[in-house]
């Protein structure tokens, strides 16, 4: 009798649980798995900021992350800036864990900082294995590597790579080159093997995250799967014969262990910089690094600094010109802050003007500035006549002419705003125009960036490197001018007679083909060069689906009305080939 009150006591209980009116809290989230990220940091003070900056726009949770760091051999300031952004850092992270060695600054035996010795291959190799152990001691879930010249843009790159469910894993990066952090083949001794898969990866028009041989540089180990508590970077497994390189060390280690390594190309995850030669220098390492900077502008995302740390104020100059000038219309800031950006980090002092915007003008003020056009002109590949992005361009270019004339400005560079600066520009610029100086060479202007319209090659100018006399060329991306060579073009008053700019150029070194056109400008006199290989490049090309022209999207001269359809003008687009150098690449690129 009694159980079987007990019992209608509790089905009642229950069934009163069941209907109650009471609202529960739900199950509590989880939280996101713990991950040690390590930082191995030698002479990197020009990239750490970068690198740092995007450690800390993760998009993870820092209670999560906890610091490994170490940094040694150093003859920069590696040390102070990580010490800077730890002591800040500390309080949000997890736990630091804090490895400076202050002494000595450099291996036994090495040529330069840039050189790898086995001494600085074993010292590599046992830290990151020190790092491994700490993340083993600690029960961390994951352990990022993650060299410091890796730059990790996309804030999102540890949950993409978590997603992927990986024991090791890592984003492909993008460098200056063909270089990556990944290889597609390895051959049986252990080095890398050209495959097919390569440069289809790299470009992504293969998209995925693929089984590869080899992952280095940034990579994610997923510490929860079995095989993972097998793989090592230090001692080299017993069996190891191939080369004594942290990387390869640690591949075999995989390959033995059954760990697959997987690389990942989805979308973009960051940058990486090409490594030095053995010969070369921190300052090259940093040129070079300059360079990749520039290439994120372009691509994005692009990189900030940390706010966290001191990043000490750039040396600009104006490198022997008497000015700068950079053509921005204001109504493009994007291009302007990007060129802005990119002659900050350059080192490049230039005077932004706004460009004489064709599209606000109309044709009576046109006529006002007394801006006629040459008779007979029409484009060649659309058939149409001068359009009013045209007019301006010109105008912004004779403007600039005319300033250099008042103020007898010896030399000058002018820079539109759509360009992409090849790699080492300044230093590339400045040796140029030494050796130019040396000769004493009578010149009026030197194209930086251009479009060279016939396939014959150019005479080279004797005595300076990568000069050649310029043949019929479009474009006024960049070139440098001198006094004499403005006052030539002013004198030729092409206001009156206008045609596109980078079509009076030519006439007036006189490789313009069209006869007719000559006929109007008979002192045909500028003596024209470009550099070759080119310094500049423009940054989209017509065609591309972001590319837009100021110059051909506007309407014509004369007419207010009518708009023109850039893509009748394939001028910008027909016959340019993109330099080599940017899609091909050697073996030892790669590697
Ligand atoms: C429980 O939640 C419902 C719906 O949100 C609400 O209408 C009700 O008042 C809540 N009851 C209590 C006891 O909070
Ligand atoms: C080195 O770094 C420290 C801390 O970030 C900074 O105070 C110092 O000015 C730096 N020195 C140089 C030469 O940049
Ligand atoms: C991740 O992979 C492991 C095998 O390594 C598997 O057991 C597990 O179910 C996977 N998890 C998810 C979420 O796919
Ligand atoms: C052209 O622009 C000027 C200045 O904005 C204005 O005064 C003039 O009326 C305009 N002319 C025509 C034909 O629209």
């Amino acid at each position: 009798m009694l159980s079987w009150i007990i019992s209608v006591w509790t089905i009642l209980a229950v069934a009163q649980c069941y209907f109650s009116e009471e609202n529960y809290t739900e199950e509590s989230k989880m939280q996101p798995p713990t991950v040690v990220i390590a930082i191995i940091a030698r002479n990197a003070a020009h990239s750490l900021p970068y690198y740092l900056g995007a450690l800390e726009r993760l998009n993870y949770p820092k209670e999560r992350i906890s610091i490994w760091a170490a940094t040694d051999h150093n003859i920069d300031n590696t040390t102070e800036i990580l010490r800077e952004w730890l002591t800040v850092m500390q309080t949000q992270y997890h736990y630091v864990e804090w490895r400076p060695l202050d002494k000595p600054t450099s291996y036994v035996g090495e040529l330069g900082p840039k050189h790898w010795t086995n001494g600085r291959y074993e010292y590599v190799m046992k830290l990151k294995q020190a790092a491994l152990n700490f993340a083993k001691k600690r029960w961390a879930d994951y352990i990022l590597y993650s060299d410091t010249d890796n730059i990790l843009t996309n804030p999102d790159t540890l949950h993409l790579l978590m997603a992927e469910n990986k024991s090791v894993i890592a984003p492909m990066l993008d460098s200056q080159s063909a270089y990556s952090n990944y290889w597609c083949g390895i051959t049986p001794q252990g080095y890398y093997r050209r495959t097919a898969e390569y440069f289809p990866t790299k470009q992504r028009q293969r998209l995925g995250c693929y089984p590869v041989p080899m992952v280095h540089s940034t990579i994610l180990l997923d510490l929860r799967k079995a095989g993972t508590k097998k793989v090592s970077f230090h001692p080299p497994h017993k069996d190891y014969s191939w080369p004594f390189d942290d990387i390869i060390v640690f591949a075999f280690s995989c390959r033995v262990s059954e760990v697959q390594m997987y690389l990942c190309n989805k979308v973009r995850y960051g940058y990486l910089n090409v490594p030095s030669k053995p010969h070369q220098t921190v300052e090259d390492d940093r040129i070079n690094f300059v360079h990749l900077y520039l290439e994120s502008l372009i691509h994005g995302p692009p990189m900030y600094v940390s706010h966290h740390v001191h990043v000490p104020p750039k040396q600009s100059d104006l490198m022997g010109f008497d000015e700068i000038y950079l053509i921005n219309l204001r109504r493009r800031p994007d291009r302007r802050d990007r060129m802005l950006w990119s002659l900050y980090e350059l080192e490049i002092d230039a005077k932004v003007v706004d460009a004489i915007d064709g599209a606000a003008l109309n044709s009576s003020e046109v006529k006002i500035l007394g801006v006629d056009l040459l008779p007979g002109y029409y484009d060649p590949f659309s058939g149409r006549t001068l359009t009013k992005g045209e007019v301006g361009c010109f105008l912004s270019h004779y403007y600039i002419w005319k300033e250099m004339v008042d103020m007898q400005l010896d030399k000058a560079l002018i820079f539109e705003d759509d360009v992409h600066f090849q790699a080492n520009f300044k230093r590339r610029l400045m040796r140029l125009m030494e050796e130019v100086e040396q000769v004493e060479l009578d010149w009026d202007i030197i194209y930086l960036g251009r479009k060279k319209v016939n396939l014959e090659e150019e005479v080279a100018v004797e005595n300076v490197r990568n000069l050649v006399y310029a043949d019929y060329s479009y474009w006024t991306l960049s070139y440098a001018i001198s006094l004499q060579g403005a006052q030539k073009l002013l004198n030729a008053e092409p206001i009156s007679k206008m045609l596109p700019v980078d079509e009076f150029l030519p006439i007036m070194y006189d490789k313009h083909p069209n006869e007719d056109y000559k006929s109007h400008f008979p002192n045909r006199n500028l003596m024209a060069y470009s550099t070759h290989p080119l310094l500049v490049q423009p940054c989209h090309y017509a065609g591309d689906p972001e590319w837009v022209s100021d110059t051909e999207t506007s309407t014509l001269w004369d007419d207010d009305n009518v708009r023109t359809d850039w893509r009748g003008s394939h001028k910008t687009l027909k016959g340019y080939q993109p330099p080599a150098g940017l899609q091909s690449a050697t073996y030892k690129d790669e590697l």
